[in-house]
């Protein structure tokens, strides 16, 4: 091990996956390659900028994988195995938790067995990070996977400050309390000293359970996008909670999306697809809470009605491969690509296919190309924690060109509300905005992206975990002000 990683880490961020996976290529060489999601996308400009460490899974199962230095970033392996794979990961993780935590779109499984593996696994991450955080380091656990680490590591490292950040919706209570091993999770968070969620409604959901279901006094946190922490009395400790809308890194973006290459690899584009009147984008991981399948099907009848004409719109759809053994994902995958082919297929011409559908992730310079070159953006989800596509889009619109169509189900349509925002339940309501967006006019599309812009400039990833981070440090004197809201008289008396 190089003296670099025997050096204990000051900061520590703690994450399922490591910001890069490991793969074998053809000839059994291993090279790192950027792994999939948003957490990378926001966490890793800022373990740069901290010089910390991260401790996560290197996205192969059953791999052991010393401590390694990647491109600057100081990385601290946790072997998963296939078991662990598919019991903690596919399983608790993405068919309990993620489903649970989406609205019930699909029906989660409660599986016992899981259970104890997910217990497991979070122990074997809170041992890791013990291991190289220093003495009073700060550590910051990420989502969903992992919300039994920060009581575990308390356990472990009591010296240790602890951030707890949740990057997908924390789910209304009656949702919540489905959950067999509701008490456990809801008391491993409170391991930390602060937990954040993206919005105020999840800082609150959380903070009601911590009432209802452990008995802990607590204050409820403000209902603003910025608003006040709300608190735990927690035993002899203080937790804060509260909302902290995590973003992009947007002067990079901007920056990238000025660049000369960029700009060229957009014009190229363009052409490639055969110069379309406009060009529609979707990018996202491909998964059910995102909403592709609607959007297809919208625009499948747009251009059935007559309403889009094939030979002067295109559209690209991006979708990444994502958590490609859980069965929902396979279902999906082939319910999206029998639209494809059926629009295609009833409106293409040779050569000049309506829909462009990549199932792989594209590289950042040619993300970036498509984004300047999109005219209308279609950002659809049934539920999203935030959408940081949508900020992605907006950062590298500088020129005020495009229009961005949005859910009002994602977290990132509480911050940006000049853009045309569609309920994802209502097909027509969604056909009708994405006319509405292609034919708007000039003028009216420079405002609304100016306003888009400015907001998305203005809150960039930094702040957020400035926030976050400023937030975590200083102890917060003990609430005098315990109250019970509305809410929660409501819920007591009905249950
Ligand atoms: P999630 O975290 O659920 O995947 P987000 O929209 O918050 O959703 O973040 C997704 C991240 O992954 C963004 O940074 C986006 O640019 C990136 N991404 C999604 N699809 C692709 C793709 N096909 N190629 C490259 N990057 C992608
Ligand atoms: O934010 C949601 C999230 O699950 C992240 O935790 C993760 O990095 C990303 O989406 C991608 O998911 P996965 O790691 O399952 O591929």
């Amino acid at each position: 091990m190089s003296t670099d990683l025997e050096k204990l880490s000051e900061f520590v961020v703690v994450a399922n996956r490591l910001p890069v996976d490991l793969e074998t290529d053809e000839d059994g060489g291993k090279n790192w390659k950027r792994s999939p999601g948003g957490l990378v996308t926001a966490l890793e400009p800022i373990l740069r900028q901290r010089d910390g460490a991260w401790v996560g899974w290197p996205g192969v199962a059953d791999e052991k994988v010393d401590p390694i230095v990647v491109d600057g970033l100081r990385l601290f392996p946790v072997e998963l195995t296939s078991q662990d794979l598919a019991e903690y990961y596919e399983g608790f993780s993405n068919d309990t938790l993620w489903p649970l935590y989406h609205d019930v779109l699909v029906a989660p499984t409660f599986e016992r067995s899981w259970w104890h593996t997910y217990v497991a696994v979070n122990q074997r991450f809170a041992e890791e990070t013990a291991r190289c955080a220093a003495d009073g380091a700060t550590v910051w656990v990420q989502d969903y996977q992992l919300q039994l680490v920060p009581a575990m590591l308390r356990e472990l490292r009591p010296d240790l400050t602890i951030g707890f950040f949740l990057h997908i919706p924390f789910p209304p209570v009656e949702l919540f309390m489905q959950l067999p091993w509701r008490k456990e999770i809801v008391k491993g968070m409170l391991g930390a000293d602060l937990i954040g969620f993206h919005l105020p409604g999840g800082a609150n959901n959380f903070l009601f359970l911590a009432r209802k279901l452990l008995g802990f006094k607590t204050t409820t946190a403000g209902v603003g996008v910025r608003s006040a922490l709300g608190h735990v009395d927690f035993d002899s400790r203080v937790v804060k909670v509260g909302a902290f809308p995590i973003s992009v890194d947007s002067a990079e973006l901007e920056r990238q999306s000025k660049s000369e290459s960029v700009l060229r690899r957009a014009r190229e584009l363009k052409e490639e697809l055969g110069n379309p009147e406009k060009i529609l984008l979707g990018v996202d991981r491909l998964d059910y809470t995102k909403g592709i399948d609607l959007r297809l099907q919208a625009l499948k009848e747009l251009l059935d009605e007559g309403r889009l004409d094939p030979e002067k719109y295109t559209m690209v759809q991006l979708a990444t491969p994502s958590r490609e053994r859980v069965q929902h994902y396979i279902d999906l995958r082939s319910v999206i690509e029998e639209q494809v082919g059926r629009i295609n297929g009833d409106h293409s011409q040779i050569g000049r296919p309506v829909v462009h559908y990549l199932y792989q992730p594209v590289d950042r310079e040619e993300l970036i190309a498509l984004f300047v070159a999109a005219d209308v953006m279609l950002v659809t989800p049934m539920r999203d924690g935030m959408n940081l596509v949508a900020k992605e889009y907006v950062a590298c619109r500088g020129d005020l060109g495009g229009a961005l169509v949005l859910s009002e189900f994602t977290g990132a349509a509480m911050e940006l509300r000049q853009s045309y925002l569609v309920n994802p339940h209502d097909l027509d309501g969604v056909k009708n905005t994405i006319l509405t967006a292609v034919h708007q006019d000039p003028k009216e599309g420079r405002r609304r992206m100016a306003a888009l812009h400015r907001q998305v400039m203005t809150h960039d990833v930094h702040q957020w975990a400035e926030s976050f981070l400023t937030a975590l440090s200083p102890p917060e004197p003990r609430p005098d002000n315990q109250f019970v809201t509305e809410r929660e008289s409501d819920f007591a008396r009905n249950n």
